[in-house]
């Protein structure tokens, strides 16, 4: 027989008694956590967000709530009223917040009952992820995923604060609207009143921010949904927030301070320290000592050691002169052993590119012709990434062009990235068990850094076009539009766009943007889009740019993305209330699902086979 609440209200929640409450009558509400019956007594774990608070049903105290406790199982939810009172000294639970007081119970009402749930939420670790996706309500009742919301809330917040004492708005800018630039797959809506036309879910708000510049809003900002439907990994998701932001009249420091500003803001409310301003870097550098645009700067740089082998060497090794030759120092602290590498050789045979070859200075330095080089490289390397040494432990591995190697049109830093993605694939081996990313408790652990100067066109092999790198509202530099490389040298233009990168991750990307017309028309030239094409995809745009739009600029940042490093876990799941699979479904309600055929008919859409 379950009981009405009646009249009574909670008291305290139950994280919150301490042994300074002892001797107070409360009220407590929550879940039955875990339950233990010692015959005259019975104890139950009530749970809520804020805790756990053992209550103790003592037969002789209260039949009635004893009896009912003997009927309580996990789940069940339950108001208890009671007197505070100390632990003995043996019974007291160090690891439990409240573990140095109980409840003595006068009385326990069964709120309501639950079935058997598929898994407890009591464990710390459900392995099965797909059915606590399905039981989400189950999960969320986790400690460690309430934590995870707690912390998205508060950094949420936290910005909010900050961006409004800075003299933004918050803007709210549609979500049924048309087609976005920023090049992924758009989810549509259809119009019941227009036939065949359809709405597009925003990739971003991207042109009404811009729109809102152009309105003289000035600074704007807004933490927003986003739809794209992209292949999704552990950092992606269909749908998923943005801290979106827009400034007019900045030069890309000002919207550096800003992003700063709001992320110190951010981590002070959780309690962590970062160091600004953060390094910068240029995509150049970026590529030429990491292999990639969003370096990891918690290991360590590669290094160019073309200039320190002799044309012998080259020979001697079959080495492509003239290319680059990349040094990569292992990550983590321990060796790796000779059978590691060694198979480890084997599978990058197979990966790399077959005109790259690597070689193992370990070895190198075994042999007596080689000896001298492997010095030479240790102490280029060691220099390179300021150790002082590179450890036995951390050997390098050396990738090389092999004989007669040339790089891929249009991509001369194609060995670099190469060896980055190698460098990566390391670090990720011997992450766990030589600790490379170990947090360390101190400003290390989040290692932020700006990359600027992307390059403004990226050449797609397969439609054999050049492609814009950021989005097609994104300013050239100046002087690349100055001295006219537009034309005569696309590939040398940079585009005044910047990425912020936290420990190997994209966290956000920006750009300043266009501001004159006849700029905007000569990118979507230069990219291959008629003037007609442009007009039919933007046209609302390019029309506003000619009413005095405003150099402008701003950045989004991927708020999902940034709490799944500050709840440091490893997917975007655990830090979305209601996410969905890889697959894009969401398991818990079940979508998408098929819909009748009067709905499609309304919608003008005709049913297709299934
Ligand atoms: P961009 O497309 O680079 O830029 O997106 C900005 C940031 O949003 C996050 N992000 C995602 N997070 C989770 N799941 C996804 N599928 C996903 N896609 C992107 C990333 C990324 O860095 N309008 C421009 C910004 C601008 O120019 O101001 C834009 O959307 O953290």
């Amino acid at each position: 027989m379950l009981d009405f609440l009646g009249t009574r209200q909670r008291t305290h929640t139950c994280g919150e008694l301490r042994s300074r409450d002892a001797g107070k009558t409360v009220t407590l509400m929550g879940w039955v956590n875990r339950r233990r019956d010692h015959g005259s007594l019975i104890f139950l774990d009530v749970r809520d967000r804020y805790g756990i608070t053992q209550v103790v049903l003592d037969k002789d105290l209260t039949p009635e709530g004893h009896a009912k406790a003997e009927q309580a199982r996990p789940e069940y939810v339950v108001c208890a009223v009671g007197k505070v009172r100390l632990r003995g000294a043996d019974a007291v639970n160090p690891k439990m917040a409240t573990g140095e007081i109980e409840i003595a119970a006068t009385e326990l009402l069964l709120l309501n009952d639950a079935k058997v749930p598929p898994f407890s939420p009591a464990e710390e670790a459900i392995a099965n992820e797909e059915v606590r996706l399905k039981y989400r309500y189950l999960d969320l009742r986790r400690a460690e995923m309430a934590h995870n919301l707690e912390i998205r809330h508060k950094v949420a917040l936290a910005v909010r604060e900050y961006l409004n004492a800075q003299g933004f708005f918050e803007i709210e800018t549609p979500f049924l609207t048309r087609s976005t630039p920023e090049g992924a797959r758009d989810y549509l809506v259809p119009s019941r009143v227009h036939p065949a036309s359809f709405y597009a879910l925003p990739q971003s708000p991207q042109l009404f921010k811009q729109i809102l510049m152009i309105a003289g809003l000035d600074k704007y900002f807004q933490i927003v949904r986003c739809f794209r439907d992209e292949d999704l990994r552990a950092d992606r998701q269909p749908e998923f927030t943005q801290i979106d932001l827009e400034m007019t009249f900045p030069q890309q420091d000002d919207i550096f301070r800003v992003v700063e500003g709001f992320l110190k803001a951010a981590y002070e409310v959780i309690g962590e320290k970062i160091e600004t301003p953060f390094p910068r870097m240029t995509y150049d550098e970026a590529i030429r000592n990491y292999g990639i645009d969003k370096p990891d700067l918690r290991l360590p740089p590669m290094t160019d050691v073309r200039g320190v082998f002799s044309e012998e060497e080259l020979a001697g090794l079959k080495i492509e002169h003239g290319l680059p030759i990349v040094a990569i120092v292992l990550p983590g602290r321990q060796a790796m052993s000779n059978t590691q590498k060694k198979a480890f050789a084997q599978e990058l045979n197979a990966a790399l590119a077959p005109d790259l070859a690597f070689l193992d200075v370990e070895r190198l330095a075994g042999s007596a012709q080689y000896a001298a080089l492997a010095e030479r490289i240790d102490a280029t390397a060691a220099r390179h990434c300021g150790l002082e040494r590179v450890e036995p432990g951390n050997r390098l591995i050396v990738v090389s062009p092999r004989l007669g190697a040339t790089a891929p049109p249009r991509d001369h830093l194609w060995l670099y990235k190469k060896a980055g993605a190698l460098r990566l694939e390391l670090a990720k081996r011997f992450e766990n068990e030589h600790g490379a990313f170990e947090k360390k408790g101190n400003a290390d652990d989040y290692r932020f850094l700006w990359v600027t100067d992307f390059p403004f066109f990226e050449w797609d092999e397969e439609s054999k076009t050049w492609t814009f790198a950021h989005h097609p509202f994104t300013s050239p530099h100046e002087d690349d539009l100055k001295a006219g490389r537009m034309i005569s040298d696309p590939e040398a233009v940079r585009a005044l766009a910047y990425d912020l990168v936290l420990n190997g991750l994209e966290l956000g990307s920006g750009s300043i943007r266009i501001h004159r017309q006849d700029v905007q028309q000569q990118i979507f030239r230069a990219l291959g889009m008629s003037d007609e094409e442009a007009k039919a995809r933007f046209g609302f745009f390019l029309e506003a740019l000619q009413y005095g739009t405003p150099p402008h600029g701003g950045i989004a940042l991927g708020l999902d993305r940034l709490v799944m490093i500050l709840a440091g876990a490893t997917s975007l799941r655990e830090v979305i209330a209601f996410p969905k699979t890889a697959k894009a479904i969401d398991l818990m309600v079940d979508a998408p699902t098929p819909v009748s055929d009067a709905q499609l008919k309304e919608l003008h859409i005709r049913p297709s086979v299934r």
